[in-house]
């Protein structure tokens, strides 16, 4: 079986993690603080705010129809209510650029990082940061609608949550058991505040992004992981007005065990692991893709991939996880597209640039290699 017509295939980054010199916002903080989980400092990133229409047009030879990258809130409103010139401009120069390739753009306008001075009001537990995010939404709507698409709201609320205040392995670093079930209801009403906001300054199909880990496990503890990770976000979608589409994000099975350090056991000795020590288990996204359609909207695939050295390995990691989503197409899944993570090894957040999640490599002097891997999707794309 061959993918439906119009399958979008292409590739995600994120600004933090590719642009470099974002030195206004929560990450830069938590990088330069040597209490933090954060090992390194993002820097200057792979160079990516200077040379993205490289960047795309490399992509695009590559076979890509599609491409996901996010923008820098803190670029753009580096002051509260104070909205850049400069940075609108920059990233109209992105996104037409990105435009100009043919790839069909995905922008997420929340991908983990907050303005600074957000930040120093609480972040997501400040009193209006909903309606401070859905006033940034609005205006970047208002600013680009016409360039993006396909907007996703906010990538991964369940692991900011998590990583940012029951784990303290993102900023803040907090390690608060009430405190992580609040920011997940928060950023559930930050999105479902940011859909109206969006539509009303004359957004297209609007998505949040939500990764869905396939959790093993039982008990009352396991319970309030899949409520907090998966069905909060699930149920919370359905029967409103959730968006458009929905992104599911997956990597990877994980064993939930209350007495293990950050809540999760390591896998099992036989499972294969990545470089992040990861387990790997394909099927995974196929029973998660088959989960997320219960709340009835179309679904991409906006994240999976692999940390590995071992490019053979991302070769094979990509072609079980593609066969994954066909199946679960063939079995009934509105599947729409494929991004994989990511476009480029870069900045990978509390563990600096160890982890290699690339189709193409970088050198220290900002060079792009595309890997084997990368020529191998290029293959599967075509085969479609
Ligand atoms: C994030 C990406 C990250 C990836 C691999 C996801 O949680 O959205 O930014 O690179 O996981 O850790």
């Amino acid at each position: 079986m061959t993918f439906p017509d119009g399958f979008l295939w292409g590739s995600a980054t994120s600004a933090h993690q590719v642009e470099g010199g974002n030195t206004n916002n929560d990450w830069w903080d938590f990088e330069q603080n040597p209490a933090s989980a954060a090992r390194w400092s993002s820097g200057d990133g792979i160079d990516h705010f200077h040379r993205y229409a490289d960047d795309f047009a490399l992509l695009a030879s590559l076979g890509h129809t599609a491409h996901r990258l996010s923008l820098e809130w803190s670029r753009i409103e580096p002051a509260p209510g104070q909205f850049s010139r400069a940075a609108a401009d920059h990233y109209r120069r992105v996104l037409t650029a990105l435009a100009e390739t043919g790839m069909t753009a995905f922008v997420t306008l929340h991908h983990f990082t907050l303005p600074r001075w957000l930040a120093s009001r609480g972040g997501w537990l400040a009193p209006d940061a909903v309606s401070l995010f859905a006033r940034y939404c609005a205006r970047v709507t208002a600013e680009f609608g016409d360039l993006m698409p396909y907007i996703c709201t906010i990538n991964e609320p369940q692991m900011i949550a998590l990583h940012g205040y029951l784990e303290g392995y993102h900023p803040p670093g907090v390690t608060n058991p009430a405190l992580w079930r609040r920011v997940g209801g928060v950023l559930l009403d930050a999105h479902l505040a940011a859909v109206p906001a969006i539509r009303a300054a004359g957004g297209l199909r609007i998505g949040l992004a939500v990764q869905l880990p396939l959790l093993a496990g039982s008990g009352s503890f396991v319970d309030v992981m899949r409520h907090e990770i998966v069905d909060r976000y699930l149920d919370g979608l359905t029967g409103v007005d959730g968006g458009d589409w929905l992104g599911v994000q997956y990597y990877r099975k994980q064993w939930v065990d209350a007495s293990s350090p950050f809540f999760f056991a390591p896998p099992p000795q036989d499972v294969p692991v990545t470089q992040m020590g990861w387990a790997v288990h394909p099927d995974g996204l196929r029973e998660m893709l088959h989960r997320a359609a219960r709340v009835g909207l179309p679904l991409f695939v906006t994240e999976n991939g692999i940390a590995t050295t071992d490019d053979t390995e991302r070769v094979a990691y990509l072609r079980s996880h593609v066969a994954a989503v066909r199946q679960a197409i063939a079995e009934g899944a509105d599947v729409r597209g494929y991004l994989h993570l990511s476009a480029f090894d870069n900045f990978e957040w509390s563990e600096g640039y160890r982890p290699k999640f690339g189709l193409i490599a970088v050198d220290d002097d900002f060079t792009r290699r595309p890997k084997p891997s990368a020529y191998a999707f290029a293959d599967i794309i075509q085969e479609d």
